[in-house]
């Protein structure tokens, strides 16, 4: 039985990745700084293995986590430890090397700068990218160990947090409006989103067939929508009126929370050239199902208060 290590298990990629490997029938090493939490306590109880491992831990603990398995999911957690994201990466890749891993696959994103000619940077974006070539290089120089990539869009649960539509009042007819805020220019490209739980069933398909997804990157997304349509089919959805409101990434920058100049970025690059440039997002819709919209809403019980 393939044995497939899992870094951020307890998270939403890894989580559902760990998830679904373990319906498809892999044996899940868990990866996990807290094995006594309630998200570990669960992946346990599914029949993964536990194994503690912190993402910013030296190579020869990383190793020694890793020995046995053959092959590795990792995602990187920019906005726990920023540009530190770079240094784990590369030594997380380095660690499964030595490991004697044969399969790496890595949750991406889009070189915003090259994209871009050096217009836009996006760290969380570009760092990934960084990732990726260090690698693509390792398997060029050892080829028995195989790296795929998938890009993941704009999560859809971003809709529930983050971008949640905000409840206002008017004053004279006391109308409740949910107002969805966001820096997705109407005349620029429609964005990509996914749920972040449809990751899971990509990468096990990626993980049945190494070889076949050697090199590969694959990017997918439920829907891409400008923001007027998110609005209509959020309100389809609960039967409140939801408006779209676009709000210039120069002003979102400004909004003084710590991301809020990176988040802007990445819409401005998102708005200009979408959120996978010019890669095929249609593989991945015959790999697995993948939800849309108006889907997400529905199986998640979206509710706007
Ligand atoms: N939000 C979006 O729309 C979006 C879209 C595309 C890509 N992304 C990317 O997704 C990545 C985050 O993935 P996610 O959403 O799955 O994250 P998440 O739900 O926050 O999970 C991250 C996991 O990392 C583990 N971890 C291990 N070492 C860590 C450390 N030193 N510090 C913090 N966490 C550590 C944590 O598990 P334990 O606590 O159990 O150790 C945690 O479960 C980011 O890099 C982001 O750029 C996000």
């Amino acid at each position: 039985m393939t044995v497939v290590a899992v870094f951020g298990s307890t998270g939403a990629q890894g989580g559902s990745v760990a998830r679904a490997l373990l319906k498809n029938g892999f044996k899940v090493r868990a990866l996990t700084r807290n094995p006594d939490s309630e998200s570990a306590k669960a992946l346990k109880n599914q029949g993964a293995e536990i194994v503690k491992c912190d993402d910013a831990d030296p190579k020869e603990s990383i190793e020694k986590a890793l020995k046995g398995s053959d092959s590795v999911f990792c995602v990187t957690n920019f906005w726990a430890y920023f540009h530190k994201e770079l240094e784990y990466g590369i030594n997380i890749a380095n660690a499964a090397l030595s490991a004697g891993v044969k399969h790496f696959v890595f949750s991406g994103l889009a070189p915003c700068n090259k994209i871009s000619g050096g217009k836009y940077n996006v760290p969380h974006f570009d760092l990934k990218y960084k990732i990726e070539e260090h690698l693509r290089e390792l398997s060029k120089n050892n080829p028995s160990f195989v790296t795929s990539f998938v890009y993941v869009p704009f999560y859809m649960q971003n809709f529930k947090t983050y971008f949640a539509p905000k409840r206002t009042v008017d004053e004279k007819t006391q109308d409740v409006t949910y107002v969805l805020g966001l820096p997705s220019d109407p005349k620029g490209l429609p964005l990509d989103m996914g749920d972040v739980d449809d990751i899971g069933s990509i990468v096990a398909v990626i993980m049945k067939e190494p070889s076949k997804y050697s090199g590969k990157v694959i990017p997918y997304s439920g829907d891409a929508l400008h923001g007027d349509k998110i609005a209509e089919i959020m309100s389809k959805a609960t039967g409140k009126k939801v408006v779209f409101n676009f709000i210039q990434p120069k002003e979102y920058a400004q909004f003084g929370f710590p991301g809020a100049e990176e988040m802007a970025e990445m819409f401005s690059f998102y708005n200009e050239f979408g959120a996978f440039n010019k890669l095929d997002k249609t593989e991945a819709s015959k790999m697995a199902k993948i939800t849309n919209l108006e889907e997400f809403l529905r199986k998640s019980k979206f509710q706007l208060e």
